[in-house]
């Protein structure tokens, strides 16, 4: 049976359904949230901040993602397995394809590649070589040290035309996904509206057609300061599985994330 695809995805926007994504670094914990339903298993860079204890993603690098993704990979039957392209993969075009090539091999169906319009030549050369991308905007973790902190992005009408225009751009230049992380729910609704591809969304309201969170924070099981798009849901939840449930239908209803998990302009 074929599992989940991009194209799927998009013919979920097009009838107003939404969708689910958790993170996942192996197989086991990716098995059980495949049978709780979620559709995107995101082999996130965050990985060096929830199994390595770093304190941020930029150490990670291109072995451990391939390592991550394999293993996620081996747990899966019907999710789409999406992998994240570490800090400083994408010095070069050369680069990207030959890091992207790497996580493809491994078993990722799409790569994930934070930044902004510099983006552009780096997608348009993926996508003339087949591999699906998701461009991740708003507060991209990678460049925390330019960004003087894990802060909500897109506030004010300069940054949020910005916001806007760059997303159409990498739509243009062939993104199959655009993830907006920590803005302000007005910004995702207009960055949803006017896309045709899919946008995934965290900290950035319910009005997205997904959602994403780090798994180890839907499981209560973060250390350090919980940001305000994050909600426990193993509270009330008999096992790892219903947590899984309870959040991919909170996000199919769209009940989650209601205004106290979101940025309002
Ligand atoms: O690395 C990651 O887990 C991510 C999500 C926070 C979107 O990029």
């Amino acid at each position: 049976m074929m599992g989940i695809t991009t194209l799927s995805l998009k013919g979920l926007k097009e009838n107003d359904e939404k969708f689910s994504c958790i993170t996942a670094y192996d197989a086991t914990f990716a098995a059980v949230a495949d049978s709780a339903g979620i559709d995107v298993l995101l082999v996130g860079d965050s990985l060096g901040m929830v199994l390595q204890g770093q304190d941020s993603t930029l150490p990670v690098s291109m072995a451990d993602m391939t390592y991550h993704t394999q293993c996620v990979k081996q747990g899966c039957t019907r999710a789409l397995v999406m992998a994240d392209m570490p800090f400083m993969s994408l010095n070069t075009v050369e680069d990207t394809l030959r890091h992207a090539g790497a996580l493809m091999k491994a078993g990722a169906h799409i790569v994930k590649l934070e930044g902004g319009d510099w983006l552009e030549e780096h997608i348009i050369a993926l996508n003339d070589r087949g591999i699906p991308v998701c461009a991740h905007l708003g507060l991209t973790p990678q460049s925390v040290n330019k960004l003087g902190g894990y802060k909500v992005q897109g506030k004010g009408a300069e940054q949020a035309n910005n916001m806007i225009n760059t997303a159409l751009m990498l739509e243009e230049a062939g993104a199959d996904i655009i993830l907006l992380e920590c803005v302000p729910t007005s910004l995702a609704e207009l960055i949803t509206e006017n896309v045709k591809v899919p946008v995934i969304g965290i900290g950035a309201g319910n009005v997205t057609d997904g959602q994403v969170l780090v798994m180890h924070d839907l499981l209560g099981i973060s250390g350090g300061r919980k940001p305000k798009f994050v909600k426990n849901f193993m509270a009330g939840a008999d096992s790892i599985q219903q947590a899984f449930e309870h959040y991919d239908q909170a996000v199919k209803s769209g009940e989650f994330p209601s205004s106290e998990f979101s940025f309002s302009g």
